[in-house]
This record gives C-alpha cells, sequence and structure tokens, in this order.
C-alpha cells in the first residue's frame, strides 16, 4: 500500500486505523474503542484501555528475550565518557529508582518535575515516573531558576529530579544552585529533592529535604509497573505561548504508546534493534518522543548524546556518532546542520568516516532552507526529510513517510500529512482556500491519539489558545499554503513566537523581563534572521523620561536580566534604545514590521500606522546595530 492508500484508508475509518495500530502495544486492559469524543471538543484516545508506558518502554523487551539488546547509547564528548546499557540493565535501574520514589511517597498522578542533562539516568528518571503511572515534567537545563520556578508553580511537583551540573563546552553548569533558587522563587514547595551526583561538580544536599540519587536507592524493594488508565497522563511539558506564563502541553499515555509506535517504521522506517539517534535535548518535545520514548517502545538503540555538532570536539562529531554506533536514522534540528555546514563548507569531516549505516536523516524544529537540505544531501548521499510539528502533537503532522512509501522530495516543504491529520488552510473567516493560496495552517478536530488533550490545569486557556478562533479545528499557530499536489508549506507563525536555534522562545515572555526594568518605560522584542540559528530576538527600549544614564549599560542590563531570569537558551545579546515604537492608531505595536524592516525585506507601509515617520527612526537604530541591510 502507498501512502494515499494509507492516508484514505485512516480517513474513511479512523476508528478502526487506529484500532489496528493499539495492536502494537501491550495492554493490561485492552481498549473498547479508540476514539472517545463525548465531551467535543475535547477528546479522549483509547481512554478504557490500561496499560503502563514504563512496561512497554521497558520490561516487554526484556520478557520477550531481548534483554541483552542495547536499549541506551550514552555518548559524552564533554566528558570524555561512553557506555552502554541494556534493556535488563535499564529495568533493572528504572525499577530500584522507581522503588526509591515510591518509598518515599510518590504515587500515580502525582507530579515529578526532572532538571537534567544529557545523561542515561534523565530518561530513567522519566521511565521511573511512568512506572508509578506519576506524571514528569521535564525541564530543559538552559532555562533560569525562574523560568523553574515559574514550572514547579503550575506543576506542583511532590519531588524534583535533579542533577548537580550540566557540562556546556567551556563551563559547567551549576544545575543544583538554580535548583535551590527555583525552590526559593516558588510558592510550592516539594516534599523532596533527588540529586544526581556528577564527578564534574558535587553539589552540597539540604539536610531532609535532598536525597542523593545512589544512596536513596539503597535496600529499596523495585517497583512493578502500575497500571494507569489510556487517558492517564504521562507528562506535562511546559512550551512558550505568547506570554511569560509557558504553557503545560499535556501527554496522556494510550495515545501517545500507540501514535509513537506507529511513527517508528511508517515514518522513520526503522526495525526493532536498529540505532535511532535524535540529536536534540530531554527537554524538549524531540527528546521526549525520539531520545525516549518512540525508540524504547519500538524495541530500538537510542543515543543519548551530551555534545554539540561543532566544537566538541570538531564539526566532525556527528560523523563519528553515525560510523562508531552504527546510526540508521538521524534526526536532529536544521540549525545544527547550518553549525556544521559553517565550520566544513566542503563536507571534507565526512570523508574519514564511514556512513553507509546511514539511511536517512530527518530534520525538524524549525524551517528547513534549501541550502541545508541540499548540502546535508549531497554531503551524506541519503534521502533528506524535513517533517514539521509541534510540542503540541508530539510527532509529525507531516512528513514523508519513509516505511509506507518514499514521496518524492520537494525541497521547501515537509511533505504531506500523516494519517490522523485533516490539515487545511483557512482564511481569516475560517473558510478553507484554494490550493497554494496563503494562510492559517488548522486541523479539522479531532486531533490524532497521543496529542495534547488539553493544557495543565488550564482548560479554557487550551480551548482560547487552540480552538475558539476557528470552531472545529485546531489552530497551530503556523502559517502556510498546500499545493495541487497536497505538500504543506510552513512559512511563518502567526504569533509572538519565534524560533533560535530550534528552540522555541516567547518574544512576550523576553518583554516581560525588559519592561521590569526601572529605567524602561516600553519595550518590544522581534524575531531577526540569523544566518545560524534562523532566528535571534532583538530587544528595543524606550527610556523613561529623565534618565540620563549610557544607553549602553542599560542595554548591557537588560541582556544580563533575560539570561538571568529566562536563561541563557534565550540566546538574548541584542537591544536598542528607540524614542518610540511604531504603533497601530489603536496602540498595537508593529512587530511584524519591524522584523521585515531589520531583515532588510521590503514592507508596504500598515495602513493603520500611527505615525510613518517612526518606522525611519527604527531603520536608523537597527542600522547602527548593523541590522536592516536591504
Ligand atoms: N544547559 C545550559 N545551557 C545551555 C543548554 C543546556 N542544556 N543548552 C544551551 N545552553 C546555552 C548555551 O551554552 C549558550 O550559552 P552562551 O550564551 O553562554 O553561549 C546558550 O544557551 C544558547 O544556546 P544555543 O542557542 O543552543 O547555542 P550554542 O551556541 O550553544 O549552539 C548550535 C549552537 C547551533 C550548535 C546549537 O544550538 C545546536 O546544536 N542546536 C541544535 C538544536 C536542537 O537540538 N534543537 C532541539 C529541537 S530538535
Ligand atoms: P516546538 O513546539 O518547539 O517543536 O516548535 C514548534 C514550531 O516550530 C512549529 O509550530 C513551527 O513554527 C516550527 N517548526 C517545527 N518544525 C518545523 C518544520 N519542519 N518546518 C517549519 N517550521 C517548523
Amino acid at each position: 500500500m502507498g501512502y494515499k492508500d494509507v492516508y484514505e484508508g485512516w480517513k474513511a475509518d479512523p476508528e478502526a486505523f487506529w484500532m489496528a495500530a493499539a495492536e502494537g502495544i501491550d495492554w493490561v486492559t485492552p481498549p473498547t474503542k479508540a476514539l472517545f469524543d463525548e465531551n467535543a471538543p475535547l477528546y479522549e484516545w483509547f481512554a478504557d484501555g490500561e496499560v503502563n508506558t514504563c512496561w512497554n518502554a521497558v520490561d516487554r523487551h526484556v520478557a520477550a528475550g531481548n534483554g541483552d539488546r542495547t536499549a541506551i547509547i550514552y555518548d559524552s564528548p564533554v566528558t570524555h565518557t561512553k557506555h552502554t546499557i541494556t534493556y535488563a540493565e535499564l529495568q533493572t535501574r528504572v525499577a530500584s529508582l522507581a522503588g526509591a520514589l515510591r518509598a518515599k511517597g510518590i504515587e500515580k498522578g502525582d507530579r515529578v518535575i526532572i532538571y537534567m542533562p544529557m545523561v542515561p539516568e534523565a530518561l530513567e528518571a522519566m521511565l521511573a515516573c511512568a512506572r508509578l503511572g506519576a506524571i514528569h515534567s521535564v525541564v530543559f537545563g538552559g532555562f533560569a531558576a525562574h523560568e523553574l520556578a515559574v514550572r514547579i508553580d503550575d506543576a506542583k511537583p511532590k519531588a524534583i529530579i535533579a542533577a548537580s551540573c550540566g557540562i556546556e563546552p567551556g563551563r559547567i553548569v551549576h544545575y543544583k544552585p538554580l535548583l535551590d533558587g527555583a525552590i526559593e522563587q516558588a510558592e510550592h514547595a516539594p516534599d523532596f529533592c533527588v540529586i544526581f551526583q556528577r564527578e564534574q561538580e558535587v553539589a552540597h544536599l539540604e539536610d531532609g529535604r535532598d536525597f542523593d540519587w545512589h544512596a536513596f536507592q539503597y535496600g529499596v524493594e523495585p517497583a512493578e509497573c502500575v497500571t494507569v488508565k489510556g487517558n492517564d497522563p504521562l507528562y506535562i511539558l511546559y512550551t512558550s505561548g505568547t506570554t511569560g506564563q509557558p504553557k503545560g502541553v499535556v501527554r496522556p499515555n494510550g495515545g501517545h504508546l500507540v501514535a509513537l509506535n506507529w511513527t517508528m517504521k511508517n515514518i522513520y522506517n526503522v526495525q526493532p534493534g536498529d540505532v535511532y539517534w535524535a540529536a536534540s535535548d530531554v527537554g524538549w518535545v524531540v527528546g521526549h518522543s525520539y531520545i525516549c520514548y518512540a525508540p524504547l517502545i519500538y524495541g530500538c538503540t537510542t543515543v543519548v548524546f551530551e555534545g554539540k555538532p561543532v566544537g566538541t570536539p570538531d564539526a566532525g562529531t556527528f560523523w563519528r556518532m553515525i560510523e562508531e554506533h552504527q546510526i540508521k536514522v538521524l534526526f536532529t534540528a536544521p540549525t545544527a546542520f547550518r553549525a556544521i555546514k559553517r565550520e566544513d563548507p566542503k563536507g571534507e569531516l565526512v570523508k574519514s568516516y564511514d556512513l553507509s549505516c546511514l539511511q536517512s536523516l530527518f530534520l525538524a524544529g524549525e524551517r528547513a532552507d534549501p541550502d541545508t537540505i541540499e548540502w546535508a544531501k549531497a554531503t551524506l548521499g541519503v534521502p533528506v526529510i524535513d517533517h514539521w510539528w509541534q510540542t503540541e502533537t508530539g510527532y509529525a503532522i507531516a512528513a514523508n513517510p519513509l516505511g509506507i512509501e518514499e514521496m518524492p522530495v520537494k525541497i521547501g516543504s515537509p511533505s504531506v500529512a500523516m494519517p490522523g491529520w485533516d490539515v487545511q488552510i483557512l482564511d481569516e473567516a475560517g473558510h478553507p482556500v484554494a490550493p497554494g493560496a496563503l494562510g492559517a495552517i488548522a486541523v479539522k478536530l479531532p486531533l490524532p491519539p497521543g496529542t495534547l488533550p488539553t493544557l495543565w490545569n488550564a482548560e479554557a486557556r487550551f480551548r482560547k489558545s487552540y480552538l475558539d478562533h476557528f470552531p472545529g479545528y485546531y489552530e497551530t499557530g503556523d502559517a502556510g499554503y498546500i499545493d495541487e499536489d497536497g505538500y504543506l508549506y510552513i512559512m511563518a507563525r502567526t504569533d509572538d513566537v519565534i524560533n533560535v536555534a530550534g528552540h522555541r522562545l516567547s518574544t512576550g515572555a523576553m518583554e516581560e523581563v525588559l519592561a521590569a526594568h526601572p529605567d524602561v518605560a516600553e519595550c518590544a522584542v522581534i524575531g531577526v534572521s540569523d544566518a545560524l540559528k534562523g532566528q535571534l530576538p532583538l530587544g528595543f527600549l524606550c527610556l523613561n523620561a529623565g534618565v540620563d544614564r549610557d544607553h549602553g549599560e542599560v542595554t548591557k542590563e537588560v541582556v544580563t536580566s533575560v539570561r538571568d531570569q529566562i536563561g541563557p537558551v534565550a540566546a538574548f545579546k541584542l537591544a536598542v534604545v528607540v524614542d518610540r515604537l511604531p504603533k497601530t492608531r489603536s496602540g498595537k505595536i508593529l512587530r511584524g514590521t519591524m522584523a521585515k524592516i531589520a531583515d532588510g525585506e521590503t514592507y508596504k507601509m500598515p495602513a493603520t500606522i500611527d505615525d510613518p515617520a517612526i518606522l525611519d527612526e527604527i531603520r536608523s537604530a537597527l542600522e547602527g546595530a548593523g541590522y536592516a541591510k536591504g
């Protein structure tokens, strides 16, 4: 069956399609049906099935006689360490950690925050929570204490599991002081913390609150898998919205298992036992789905890489990894390839490695620019597949399903909608537009299994953010078009979210930090194009009347504040002082127009602009900062 048959088969009978896919999962009690639509437009999948995600990701492979198979390859050029963990070892380690968490009171439904770098223990912590039916929420290590505190107050975790430190090239990231700072800032206090002490930095443990990862497992009874309902949450993952308050995307157990398991063969075309490497971070959705869960659920070997595409030690690291670990599929963000290409434009380093094991390269997380795709294709000699998805969806909405049929690649397009996804382009009034016409990208409800059923403790925000604008549809927040052949093109965000090095960031959250500076009267943050990271944030500051300090000092201070409050991952390094911000007559700041000026693009003078002369002032401020080159 080709792609069209599979897609049409799903469309003709979604219930049968997903019930068949559900057979790939070990259920304690199989679901009686797939879709539960009693509360439409809120939907649930496999709600009456009973299951455990950790059993499916770990124990079932041991039970099937594959305990000796490698589950995790850990390769850490920043610490010069490598080791592997078999499925049987993983089962022992996870059951022990889960047992220790249970002994301290963690039960089904409790929340546990995980704040860890790219070490196998991060996956073990996620799986241990899944084993107990506890809901984990992983916070990316590049976020600072304040962001962690916001998530603590929203998720209200009973426990926090953290590492003593992370390692970035050239510096140690002191996780423990960040964690202590976050707990101090937060209103909610966890009952206890578990600290994985790394030899690069051993952290101080707070008596009575903090427990050592190894010591607290001593002598405990290993925990068995706890049965949960298909619609019980497996995890919450916070992602950027338009404000400083992140959105807690909820991921239920049942649909997630079914959908991720389906993608491994059908999209990525791998078999159990193959080595699958998602070069991302467990703090992001790509890391949740394709470093931790999907490869393990499907019985593949997954790779935990603690390093960067360049500089650890060089731009040949990815190729060394592929050869040494016999990697079949590599999945990363285009920015990683742009970084490699910048260091080794001719791809010379590839020649030193045998990459014959590599079957395909998948890219996602941001727009894949044609140059990068062409370069990767020419350098690696394998299909380079762009696919499009979001934290909310958990896996690809549009892709080239290599395990069903390799569709012709159209560069600039993440190809076609996957089964489960009825993707449509809508005009402002919510009417579908003709092929080729630009509009808001929306998905006809219900969304398929494994996607978000709601936001954590924020159903009204869920409805407002995703469902209300186009009744009957899920609003993706992306704009684009579909061509005559059904290929999708993702052009831009329709909100104030920007994408920096494949990381999704909120300009609204940065504006909140800038606005809190005592000298700042008004501000705006926009995303400007960047050759390496895709976009970079750039701030505009209007200072209070009477402020006669050096502007450079103020901009330095706001740069430091964003780093301290949001974290280094915001990559906020540039701010300019202007007298006024361009606005519409109703007072809306014209961020889109400012971004176009910064990128040297042509723009239409907005009809509603209050005072067109301000745009000239913005242009000269940007020129002074090295932007606005046409
Ligand atoms: N913990 C602490 N700090 C972190 C961090 C982490 N886990 N990850 C990144 N940071 C820091 C970086 O050290 C950097 O700090 P600096 O300002 O002191 O240099 C800052 O956050 C910005 O990070 P980033 O934008 O990632 O830039 P970089 O210079 O470290 O690396 C690339 C650039 C392109 C090599 C890198 O972004 C990359 O490999 N990206 C892959 C993208 C990816 O995995 N996306 C996930 C979705 S698929
Ligand atoms: P995140 O939730 O961090 O995965 O970010 C999701 C957003 O990243 C999407 O809404 C898009 O704006 C962007 N994105 C992800 N993948 C792609 C892609 N393949 N092409 C274009 N944009 C993408």
